[in-house]
C-alpha cells in the first residue's frame, strides 16, 4: 500500500492529527467495551505480574521516553521496581538480570539494531521477553515471547509522533493490569481508569485545536537559539520527547529537564532570550512546578506554559505565553501533553524551513550500531 500526505503538507503533520483516531483504534483492541459499561482490559495470555519483582525497559530515542514516563505508572500503580536503559548502553553493561524479572523493548520499527542486541542479550536471563512494536512482523515482534502491536498504523516522518502516544497507552494499560494482578489497584478502580481512556481521542482532538495558535507563536520560538523544556513527574520524560522533537526538526537546541533540577545547572541559562516551555497540568505537582517557573520568570527567560484552565487562571500571569488543555485525568496527561509538544516543533521547523519528514542526519529507523 502506497501511504499518502492526504492533503497535509508532510507527514508529521498527519500523523500528528492521525492520533485521536489511531489511540481508538489500540483502545478498541486492548479494552473490552472501551467507551461502553465495564470496560475491561484484554491483554494475551502470559502477562501475569504476580510472576516478576522487577521490570526491565530498554530502547531507543523516543521509545526510550515512553519507557520512562511508563516507569512512573508502573511503580506507582503496581508497586513494581523498574530499571530503564537506552539499549546503546544497556546491550554493553552487561546489566544482571534476574529470572523473576521480564524485559520490556519498546520500538516502532522493530528493528533498530542496539534494540535488537538488548533483546538477544536478555533473552535466557529473564522469565519473559516481552515488546511493544509497531511493526508486527519485524525483528524485535518476532524474537520477542510476546509481541504487543501499538496500531498506530505506517508512521512515515522520521520524528515519532503517534507511535509515541500509542506507546505511552500500550505501556498505561500494562501499568493497570500490573495493579491489578499486584493487587494495588481495585477492579473498581481500573475500570474507572478505562472509562477516563474513552476520553482521550475526543481530549487529543481538543488538543490538535492549539494548532492555530502554537503556529502564531512559532516565528518567535524559531529565533531562538536555545529552548528548555521543564516537568515533573511523569511530565519531566514528556520535557525529554519535547526537546528532542524540537532539536531533531528544527536544529534549535533544545534540553528536557526535571523542574526541581532547573537550579543544578540550567538555570545559569536563563535570559530574555531562552524560551522555557513548562509541562504543568494542574495536578498535585504544580505548585513545585510553578515556583520552578517563578525561578525562571525572575530572571527575565520567557515562559510558555502548557497547562489547564486552571493552571493558566492560577500561574498564567507574567508568563511570555500560555497554552490552555483540555482538563485531563493525572494518568492521561503526559500522553495528551504530546500533541503541543509535536505541534511546538512541528510549527517552529515550519517556520525555520527545514526538512520536516526527512530532517538532516537522521534516519527513521536505525539499523546500524
Ligand atoms: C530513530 C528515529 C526515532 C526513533 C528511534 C528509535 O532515531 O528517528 O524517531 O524514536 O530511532 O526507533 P524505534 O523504531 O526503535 O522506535
Amino acid at each position: 500500500t502506497r501511504i499518502e500526505k492526504a492533503g497535509y503538507k508532510h507527514f508529521m503533520a498527519k500523523e500528528i492529527a492521525e492520533q485521536p483516531a489511531v489511540l481508538a483504534d489500540a483502545l478498541r483492541h486492548y479494552v473490552e467495551n472501551s467507551g461502553g459499561v465495564n470496560p475491561a482490559l484484554r491483554l494475551p495470555e502470559g502477562l501475569d505480574f504476580t510472576q516478576i519483582d522487577r521490570l526491565t525497559m530498554v530502547a531507543c530515542g523516543t521509545a526510550s521516553y515512553a519507557c520512562h514516563v511508563a516507569k512512573y505508572w508502573f511503580e506507582s500503580l503496581a508497586g513494581l521496581p523498574c530499571d530503564i536503559d537506552v539499549a546503546s548502553e544497556f546491550r554493553y553493561r552487561e546489566p544482571p538480570l534476574s529470572a523473576r524479572s521480564w524485559a520490556l523493548f519498546v520500538s516502532q520499527s522493530g528493528e533498530t539494531a542496539d534494540t535488537l542486541a538488548a533483546l538477544r542479550y536478555a533473552k535466557d536471563k529473564v522469565a519473559k521477553i516481552v515488546a511493544v512494536v509497531n511493526v508486527s512482523t519485524s525483528s524485535i515482534a518476532r524474537e520477542a515471547d510476546l509481541a504487543l502491536p501499538i496500531l498506530a498504523g505506517i508512521e512515515v516522518g522520521v520524528a515519532s509522533t503517534k507511535a509515541f502516544t500509542c506507546q505511552l497507552a500500550v505501556l498505561a494499560l500494562l501499568a493497570l493490569k500490573a495493579g491489578q494482578d499486584r493487587g494495588r489497584l481495585t477492579a473498581a478502580q481500573v475500570q474507572a481508569h478505562l472509562a477516563d481512556f474513552a476520553l482521550l481521542p475526543g481530549l487529543m482532538n481538543h488538543a490538535l485545536g492549539l494548532a492555530g495558535e502554537i503556529e502564531s507563536l512559532s516565528d518567535q520560538l524559531a529565533e531562538a537559539q536555545d529552548v528548555l523544556f521543564l516537568g515533573r513527574g511523569p511530565m519531566y520524560p514528556l520535557a525529554l520527547e519535547g526537546a528532542l522533537k524540537l532539536k531533531e526538526i528544527s536544529y534549535i537546541h533544545a534540553e528536557g529537564y526535571a523542574s526541581g533540577e532547573l537550579k543544578h545547572g540550567p538555570i545559569a541559562l536563563i535570559d530574555n532570550r531562552v524560551p522555557v516551555i513548562v509541562l504543568a497540568p494542574r495536578d498535585h505537582l504544580f505548585e513545585k512546578t510553578v515556583s520552578n517557573m517563578q525561578e525562571v520568570m525572575a530572571r527575565h527567560g520567557k515562559v510558555l506554559l502548557l497547562s489547564d484552565a486552571a493552571g493558566v487562571a492560577e500561574a498564567g500571569a507574567g508568563c511570555w505565553q500560555a497554552l490552555t488543555l483540555p482538563q485531563v485525568p493525572d494518568l492521561l496527561a503526559p500522553i495528551l501533553y504530546a500533541i503541543p509538544a509535536q505541534l511546538l516543533a512541528y510549527h517552529t521547523a515550519i517556520a525555520k524551513g527545514t526538512d520536516v519528514d526527512q530532517p538532516r542526519n537522521l534516519a527513521k529507523s536505525v539499523t546500524v550500531e
